[in-house]
């Protein structure tokens, strides 16, 4: 006899001998319709993952990011909580989160030079086993690698980035010049162009105490053929020539008048504002600025050229390596939505939009040569050789401690307060 007959026959004839079997039977029964009505409701409850981000990054994650990807899951909202403009005041606030405990975001968006300590301190979840080595090759391997700590994955990588020099065209042309090829080239046709009475100021760099003057000066450094962390030997080369020329270079163009006196005091929206405005003949700055000042209410618009950054006479020049990818809290209740969201914004199709909307620069190498990503950015296959042989910044754990130790001493020396010698060589004590 079918197991159903056997139910109802057992269940009829119980409801007629008893009233306890007749009400548990009622309790039964209601207590299945109520999880039958309620299950799919829960199931199909509504995940939010929440992330931290710099200022300027969350209008293009939540016009492009986060539109594509709650259309594909509507499931799952991400929640972008937006942050400072400095990226290291954004990794004071996500560490003070895992200090305190339970983690409030689910994401981890990351800069480049965050992995070591964060993965140190047991914050990330392990993502080796979840991305084959197939899905991981078609990054640019510097990305990649920004991810990784002690041979374990733990970020993927949204979009990369990587210091540019940007030139005013049509003030080069009308004063018959080329773009410069070093620093000292740089300095002379600034001059000459401020003496001319074409612009106000000739070069805008970062020189506030945070991190983007630290990203900035590696460069300067490479460009003075020096080194922050010498990665195989850990030996710090703060207290070389070379490096104190590089102080003296940057000290040299405020002097001169070629940089504006509150120089040391801007971070990159500073310094894009004024090269916009029209102001300055060159800007050091990432490609995010390309999109803006070439936008239809931009007064440079059209008037902009951009190129690798160069180095002093006698130098090979570098960018410094930035960008940024997501890692998952070890906290999450939502683990699976979170890879889910990282699968998706790492994606090339959601990648593609994120760059032709923000200029960012990609993590995946397809990207530099597709057509559409061409026709808005065409420098890009160059752009790919500056990412690929760009300069990295320590990667310890202890990195946030050793670059905190460089702001505060540069900047010391780039406001005057200690001679580059003496601030560089308190930066080994
Ligand atoms: C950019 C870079 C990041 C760097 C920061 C410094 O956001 O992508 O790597 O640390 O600028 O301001």
């Amino acid at each position: 006899m079918p197991l159903l007959q056997l139910l109802n026959r057992f269940l009829v004839k119980h409801w007629r001998q008893s009233q306890l079997w007749r009400r548990l039977s009622l309790l039964v029964i209601f207590v299945f319709g109520v999880v039958l009505a309620i299950g799919p409701v829960f199931s199909q409850q509504t995940v939010t993952l929440k992330l931290l981000m710099t200022a300027p990054d969350a209008p293009p994650w939540n016009n492009v990011m986060v539109k594509q990807f709650e259309e594909k899951y509507p499931r799952i909202k991400l929640q972008i909580v937006e942050g400072p403009n400095a990226t290291n005041l954004v990794e004071d606030l996500y560490t003070s989160a895992f200090l305190l405990g339970d983690s409030p975001y689910d994401l981890i968006n990351m800069d480049v030079i965050w992995t070591p300590k964060f993965a140190a301190a047991g914050w990330l979840m392990d993502l080796t086993d979840e991305f084959s080595q197939a899905e991981l090759a078609v990054f640019s391997s510097p990305d990649v690698e920004g991810g990784r700590y002690q041979d374990r994955l733990y970020r993927l990588p949204v979009r990369s980035d990587a210091g540019m020099l940007y030139y005013r065209k049509d003030l080069l042309e009308k004063a018959g010049y080329q773009p410069p090829q070093t620093f000292e080239e740089l300095v002379k046709i600034s001059r000459d162009i401020q003496q001319k009475g074409l612009a106000r100021w000739g070069y805008l760099w970062q020189g506030r105490q945070y991190e983007g003057a630290a990203a900035m000066f590696v460069e300067v450094l490479q460009g003075f053929g020096g080194f922050w962390v010498n990665p195989e030997t850990l030996e710090v080369g703060l207290d070389k020539p070379e490096a104190i020329q590089a102080i003296q270079f940057l000290l040299g163009t405020v002097s001169q008048g070629v940089s504006p006196p509150g120089v040391t005091t801007y971070m990159e929206e500073d310094t894009r504002r004024i090269f916009q405005s029209g102001e300055a003949v060159f800007l050091r700055s990432w490609p995010y600025v390309w999109p803006l000042a070439n936008a239809d209410n931009s007064p440079i618009k059209g008037k902009v050229g951009i190129m690798p950054l160069i180095p002093s006479q006698g130098h090979q020049g570098g960018s410094c390596l930035g960008g940024w990818g997501l890692g998952i809290s070890k906290t999450t209740q939502h683990p699976k939505e979170a890879l889910q969201a990282i699968r998706f914004v790492t994606s090339q199709a959601a990648q593609k939009n994120f760059i032709l909307e923000a200029g960012y620069v990609p993590s995946r190498k397809e990207l530099f040569a597709d057509p559409q990503v061409l026709a808005k950015y065409r420098y890009y296959p160059e752009l790919l050789k500056v990412v690929q042989k760009a300069v990295l910044r320590p990667s310890i754990a202890q990195y946030a401690q050793a670059s905190d130790i460089l702001q505060r001493y540069l900047s010391a020396a780039l406001t005057n307060q200690q001679t580059p010698e003496a601030a560089m060589e308190s930066c080994r004590e």
